[in-house]
């Protein structure tokens, strides 16, 4: 059985609406928690093979040049070493590699530094960690570009991110207020729990690999492209992964590293890479520099948005930062420029990074809304809904629905943004009150799954999609408990694994969306055969606790099974709604700071969002979603910073000790709210992406309450004492 939805037009059928199981919507708990806080759940980097060998990756140690000759006889000398592997032996493919898909290894150009260049393996991993330390690389160094602001850097402007309509140096003119700034972000990292690791075996030509994915249907291409196979032998899982936040979008150096080398020695190899690796051999979030013009009339309300944004990249490389994603739709505005610049350097890959475009550029254009809610003397919520816009105006298209107002109203009234008062003191604390709104795009991709009804009513669900730590094994639980009504005890969830039906993996907010989809489609079918058996319509058909309900009668569904399982799979593919309508997701926040008068430093005494976004499937997971978010909107604006060594551009600060992430006693009280809404253009179950809404704007409204507290504007983030005082 199959069931396939392309998504060409809205789907307002409200399937979920009132169904007897009740398990959606509901703050269920992870099926998989237990065995995660027992420590049961096996990561990719505790599924040990039996004669499993240690590699360690080396780096390159300047930031441009070419690797000469190491010196490997040396190392392989050592105790417990088995080889040390570079040049051919740990290339990336080249008849078939493709900058893009794969990291950037092997060979003897050396773009940026620590970029990897050899593979120590050993017996034991202190071994192999020795061995990595101690071998000498013979290297030519040729001169780098390592800053993006180095007058020798190449700057591209590629035409397709270039946009503008009207007049927009006649609207600055002819404005009653005008707002022109430029805002600075410094890199990011993506910084999950769970640093990249890999373990790889060979059975026959057959290349497996345990190893941390975001997306396995992609990841599976990347690798078998690296090693010079066909996708069909890789068998690639990651059923467990301790975060993500885009710097496992793509297969990273460990997955081909351990692949390469476990096919040379015939033995399983696994590589781990340490925290300082993840900083420097993964992938960053750009700095950007973003130039802002704004122009309203004498209400305030935007007749011009310039936005014109400089991120940096290594050579070759083809994602950028799309940080101008949502200034086109985000506020009215006739007259536009929208431009996007790339400076290419010899630094760590820049990818996608917790919400890529909208967290660093509504963050920027939520300072320059305040700014302008300053100049005007109108208040910063009520400028925003002055500048709502009716349709798109880049393009007049409709939005699938639109949701900043009440947003904006909600988190005013939940915060109590009325009753603030300005120019309170505590103590040496200068307090003060801020606020964004929240923007981003919502997508969903491909995606397929199968669910079997087995012979005694329990449910399994399978496909390769991943659970980053979002909920995915919770949300999919519920959305085939609540359409069998089947409880989720009697419910298997398989996740994470290339032999499973293929999924849109957990990237740009659209996996509980995607994924979801398809199970819902493969449990619709489940319930249209269910109702075949009982010669009733699909409609009269009542799920519930493993009995269906059918014309007062009732029927286990153990009975309706039969012999053999039913099984079905559900497919969703985007369509037509994805481009005839302008959709995403929208929100606010609200905070208080207090800024010390003596020191500068700055506390978020607490803060509110409130989002909508469609259905929300797991009220605890997409809570989480929200706080998470938040909390790196708290690092962004407050302490979050690459910093880079002028002379190479290593990044200095490459631990957690030094990139400061907010701990407990930088988070106060924070709470969010959703909003009551369907989005039936998104799917069938009406649900929006909820994963990175809640960082995009949120560091503009702590640095927005800065300025309110003490009259100081930061533009040049973060906001560290220095800065503030
Ligand atoms: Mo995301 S930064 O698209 O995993």
């Amino acid at each position: 059985m199959n069931a396939h939805l392309k998504m060409d037009k809205p789907d307002n059928r409200n399937r979920l609406d009132n169904m007897a199981q009740g398990l959606i919507h509901t703050g269920m708990d992870r099926p998989e928690g237990p065995l995660k806080v027992t420590g049961t759940a096996t990561y990719a980097h505790e599924d040990h093979q039996p004669g499993m060998l240690h590699g360690v990756l080396v780096r390159a140690t300047i930031a441009r040049g070419t690797l000469d000759s190491i010196d490997a006889a040396a190392i392989e000398k050592l105790p417990g070493i088995r080889k040390v592997m570079h040049g051919d032996k740990f290339l990336r493919n080249p008849a078939q590699g493709t900058a893009n898909e794969a990291p950037v290894q092997g060979s003897s150009e050396i773009y940026y530094l620590g970029q990897p260049v050899a593979l120590v393996v050993a017996e034991t991993f202190e071994q192999a960690r020795h061995g990595a330390q101690s071998l000498e690389l013979q290297v030519t160094a040729k001169s780098a570009v390592t800053s993006p602001d180095s007058d020798d850097a190449k700057v591209e402007t590629p035409d397709d991110q270039q946009s503008s309509m009207g007049d927009l140096d006649a609207a600055m003119k002819d404005a009653a207020y005008t707002v022109e700034e430029t805002y600075t972000t410094p890199g990011h990292t993506s910084a999950p729990m769970e640093p990249h690791a890999a373990i790889a075996w060979w059975e026959d030509d057959k290349l497996i690999l345990r190893s941390t994915s975001q997306m396995v249907k992609y990841n599976v291409n990347e690798v078998a492209d690296s090693v010079g196979i066909s996708a069909d032998d890789v068998h690639l899982m990651s059923p467990y992964v301790g975060g993500g936040f885009g710097s496992k979008l793509g297969i990273s150096p460990d997955a081909v590293a351990a692949a390469l080398a476990a096919r040379e020695l015939g033995a399983p190899v696994s590589v781990a890479m340490s925290r300082q690796q993840v900083f420097e051999s993964t992938m960053r979030r750009s700095e950007t520099v973003q130039h802002f013009r704004l122009a309203a009339d004498k209400d305030g309300k935007l007749t011009g948005i310039g936005h014109r944004a400089r991120v940096s990249q290594l050579p070759d490389e083809s994602f950028s930062e799309p940080v101008t994603q949502a200034t086109p739709f985000l506020y009215r505005g006739e007259n536009r420029e929208i431009g996007m610049e790339i400076v290419r350097i010899n630094s760590t890959c820049a990818g996608s990074v917790r919400a890529p475009g909208e967290a660093v550029g509504i963050t920027a254009l939520e300072i320059a809304m305040d700014e302008l809610a300053v100049k005007t003397g109108i208040d910063p919520v009520e400028l925003r809904k002055r500048n709502i816009p009716e349709k798109d105006p880049s393009d007049g298209r409709d939005f699938s629905s639109h949701t900043l107002a009440a947003a904006l109203d909600d988190g005013a009234e939940t915060f109590g943004w009325k009753d603030r008062t300005s120019g309170q003191t505590d103590g040496e604390w200068l307090i003060g009150y801020g606020m964004s709104s929240a923007v981003r795009v919502n997508m969903i991709g491909e995606s397929h799954a199968r669910v079997t009804l087995n012979p005694d009513g329990t449910v399994l669900i399978e496909t390769d999609m991943t659970d980053i730590g979002t909920g995915t094994y919770a949300i999919l639980t519920q959305i085939a408990g609540e359409m069998l009504g089947v409880s989720q005890d009697r419910i298997e969830t398989r996740l994470g694994d290339s032999n499973l039906p293929k999924s849109a993996g957990s990237g740009g907010s659209w996996g509980a969306s995607s994924a979801g989809s398809s199970v819902f489609l493969a449990c619709e079918k489940l319930r249209q055969e269910i109702a075949k058996k009982l010669g009733c319509d699909e409609a009269d058909l009542t799920l519930r606790d493993g009995t269906a309900t059918a014309a007062n009668k009732q029927t286990p569904l153990s009975d309706l099974v039969g012999g053999s399982p039913m099984e079905s799979t559900g497919v969703i593919e985007p369509g037509k709604t994805m481009k005839e309508v302008r959709q995403a997701t929208f929100g606010a926040f609200f905070c208080e700071v207090g800024v010390n008068r003596v020191t500068g430093e700055t506390r978020l005494r607490r803060m509110h969002g409130s989002f909508a976004a469609g259905r929300i499937l797991n009220a605890k997971t997409a809570r989480s979603q929200c706080l998470g978010g938040m909390t790196f909107g708290i690092g962004m604006a407050l302490t979050e910073e690459l910093i880079h060594d002028a002379r190479d551009g290593h990044i200095v600060n490459r631990d957690l000790g030094e990139y400061h992430i907010p701990v407990n006693a930088d988070v106060p009280q924070l709470t969010v709210n959703f909003l009551e809404e369907r989005d039936p253009y998104a799917n069938p179950m009406q649900s929006k992406g909820i994963g990175e809404l809640g960082i995009c704007g949120a560091a503009a409204c702590i640095l927005n309450a800065i300025h309110d507290a003490t009259g100081v504007r930061v533009r040049d983030l973060p906001a560290t004492m220095d800065k503030v005082l």
